[in-house]
């Protein structure tokens, strides 16, 4: 079954067409990847992706449903989560409640207080981040901060996942 697919997705930036009427398709259980030069557009269809941006055309579906044009909060509860090139974690908070809040933001938003926080610490655990758990996320160096956005962005529980550059370049 096609879990992501994607037909005509255009985006301009004024004069620029930073994503062409692009056609994709990844199925279920598949691991995807999008490669091209720095500016090539990968990260401004991960941003279509997830409604950070609004495409000028083309369709985006989801399990089947379109997704285009959807808040970004409802595509996350739906099921795709993903992480950022530019870091983006909650700086001041402590790197554990970064994790705890994308498990009650994501698929179970009705989720205990105490499940949260503990399928968080299962989570750092998983990406090898325990022993800073209670440090500000600022605090920890880029490549931390990237396993953070993998815990936080697993902590939602998705069915897709969407890694914009884990490792430099
Ligand atoms: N918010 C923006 N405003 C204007 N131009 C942008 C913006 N975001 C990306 N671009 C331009 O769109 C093109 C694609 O960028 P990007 O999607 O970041 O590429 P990649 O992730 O493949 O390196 C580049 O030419 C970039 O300068
Ligand atoms: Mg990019």
């Amino acid at each position: 079954m096609s879990i992501l697919e994607g037909k005509g997705v255009t985006k301009y930036f004024g004069g620029l067409a930073a994503v062409s009427n692009v056609d994709f398709n990844v199925e279920q259980g598949e691991a995807f990847g999008l490669i091209g030069p720095n500016g090539a557009g990968k990260t401004t269809l991960f941003n279509l992706i997830s409604a950070a941006l609004a495409p000028r055309s083309g369709t985006i579906r989801f399990k089947g449903e379109d997704i285009t044009g959807l808040s970004p909060y409802k595509i996350c509860r739906m099921g795709v989560a993903r992480t950022f090139q530019i870091v983006k974690v909650f700086a001041d908070m402590p790197v554990l409640n970064n994790v705890v809040l994308g498990a009650h933001f994501g698929m179970s938003p009705g989720m205990s207080s105490k499940d949260a926080v503990r399928e968080a610490t299962e989570l750092l655990e998983f990406v090898g981040l325990s022993a800073v758990k209670e440090i500000p996320a600022k605090d920890l160096t880029l490549a931390n901060q990237k396993r953070l956005e993998v815990a936080r962005a697993l902590a939602t529980n998705p069915e897709l996942l969407l890694l914009d550059e884990m490792m430099a370049g």
